[in-house]
């Protein structure tokens, strides 16, 4: 396991967020009412780069391609049972946004 260091707290607006490479694993940073979350970024449909899609209800974002959404907390599609986008834990340690890899 291993903690990377994706942003300075500050850097990733309220609503906003940052897509990232770590480790080989793109994954999309979001500051949700300034607390942060980390998803793949591929859509389990058809691997869309789905945390690049517009925010919708406060914590969900839509896939551009086909638009499946998923909370950005959980991974969960509120709409598709079972399905999910691959989620990470994010700490904030100094200063520093950090997401932990397996
Ligand atoms: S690839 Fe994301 S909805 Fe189809």
């Amino acid at each position: 396991m291993q903690e990377v260091t994706v942003a300075k707290v500050g850097e990733i607006k309220q609503g906003g967020r940052k897509i990232v490479n770590v480790a080989g694993n793109i994954i999309a940073v979001f500051n949700i009412a300034d607390k942060y979350y980390a998803i793949e970024n591929v859509c389990p449909h058809q691997a869309g780069p789905v945390g690049e899609g517009e925010i919708r209800d406060g914590d969900n974002v839509v896939c551009p391609l086909h638009e499946w959404m998923f909370n950005i907390k959980t991974g969960a599609s509120p709409e598709f049972p079972g399905i999910s986008v691959k989620t990470f834990p994010v700490k904030v340690e100094g200063g520093e946004v950090k997401v932990v890899i397996d």
